[in-house]
């Protein structure tokens, strides 16, 4: 497949400075994380059939088709916005500012769904994310993209680029095409594996009573200097319920969200989960043992929810190599992919004419 061909026309240079100015110093250091995960992982030799960002990018068109202005992946979204308060034992592990006992950041998120169609239909088996920006002192942040699942189903950039093209529905059964599922399982036990996990860990009712996972590991270092390996997770703290069976209305997960923020805050917890030598840091397919020991670094409250409109979460890109002092990314190839894939998939929706959000929230305008 050819890059440059799928390439959206160079955005007006007015559209580039609004933009800008809304991306603020932050996503400049989201720019700097993603050079250098660009180098990290395209082996540089020249073929065509080179893995880029760009050509990753392009894979998401072809299966999703084109939504000019939207994210290429997690597509259908909100954007949400609260606080997050420390209890202070994430320091004993970080010195981020982030973790200091009391400290009240603000953070700014973006609930979604995965895949690359705005206003696809709600179900209860897509993957759910949640995205975060905690906006830290001196322009410092710390930018994570989560999701609901156990573990995730590739090991490297090139797993997943062969899987969403495997498993690409075929126009005549709305289904992969069982022939190209079944050979890429066959080279990819590491997927089987996550595939079944994901089973032991069915969807609960909507994003409110969802538990959200880094996956991908990082190294946190102490004051000390001490560093350990960490994955995290915001564990919900509303009641779980189990998942609707059936079918579900076209955008009831996110009006159920939106019903739940606009009734009251919405919390979670952040657990730190410290690795021991022995567990992978750069397979984000392998589940650590339970037995790790656990952080509770404090609690997550969430008090509003906008649209997709300017000037909220639809103009950050979740980088999650942009990291505060104390955190810093591990060899995961899927963490310098990321890095450059979601600054492709920036660039190319934030050069595209202006779309709102697909989901509404009553009372508030999109633009
Ligand atoms: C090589 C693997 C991956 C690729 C190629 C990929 C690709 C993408 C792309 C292109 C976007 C849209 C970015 C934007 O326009 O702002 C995105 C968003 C997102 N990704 Fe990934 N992703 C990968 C792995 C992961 C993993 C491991 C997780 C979770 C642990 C994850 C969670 C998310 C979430 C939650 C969003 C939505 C962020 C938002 O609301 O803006 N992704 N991904």
């Amino acid at each position: 497949m050819e890059n440059e061909g799928l390439q959206p026309p160079a955005a007006p240079a007015r559209e580039l400075r609004r933009r800008t100015a809304l991306l603020g110093i932050g996503a400049v250091a989201g720019i700097g994380a993603v050079d250098v995960g660009a180098f990290a992982y395209v082996s540089g030799r020249v073929t065509p059939d080179r893995l880029t960002p760009g050509r990753l990018a392009d894979g998401f068109e072809t299966v999703f088709g084109k939504h000019p202005g939207f994210r290429r992946n997690h597509a259908k979204g909100v954007s949400v916005a609260g606080e997050f308060v420390a209890g202070g034992a994430g320091a004993a592990v970080s010195e981020a500012v982030v973790f200091e006992e009391g400290r009240r950041t603000p953070v700014t998120g973006r609930f979604s769904l995965s895949g690359g169609v705005p206003d696809v239909a709600d179900a209860t088996k897509t993957v759910r994310g949640m995205a975060l920006r905690f906006d830290l002192p001196d322009g410092e942040q710390w930018r994570t993209a989560m999701v609901n699942l156990p573990v995730f189903q590739d090991r490297t950039p090139q797993g997943f680029y062969d899987r969403m093209l495997a498993f690409r529905a075929v126009p005549d059964t709305g289904e992969p095409d069982p022939e190209k599922k079944a050979a890429f399982l066959a080279e990819h036990p590491e997927t089987v594996r996550a595939m079944k996990l994901a089973k032991k860990h069915p969807p609960t009712s909507g994003f409110a009573d969802s538990t959200f996972n880094s996956l991908n590991a990082f190294h946190f270092t102490n004051s000390s200097g001490s560093s350990v390996p960490v994955r995290w997770s915001m564990v919900a703290l509303q009641p779980v319920r189990a998942a609707a069976k059936g079918p579900i209305g076209r955008n009831e997960l996110f009006e159920t969200l939106i019903g739940a923020l606009t009734d009251g805050p919405l919390r979670w917890r952040l657990m730190l989960t410290i690795g021991s030598p022995e567990d992978p840091v750069d397979d984000a397919t392998t589940p650590w043992p339970d037995s790790r020991r656990k952080l509770d670094a404090g609690v997550l409250t969430l008090t509003a929810v906008h649209t997709g409109a300017s000037g909220n979460a639809r103009d950050i890109n979740f980088d999650p190599t942009v990291l505060p002092r104390g955190i810093k990314a591990s060899s995961d190839p899927l963490l310098s992919a990321r890095s450059s894939v979601y600054a492709q998939s920036f660039a190319r929706r934030t050069g595209e004419p202006d779309r709102t959000g697909t989901v509404k929230v009553a009372g508030k305008r999109d633009d």
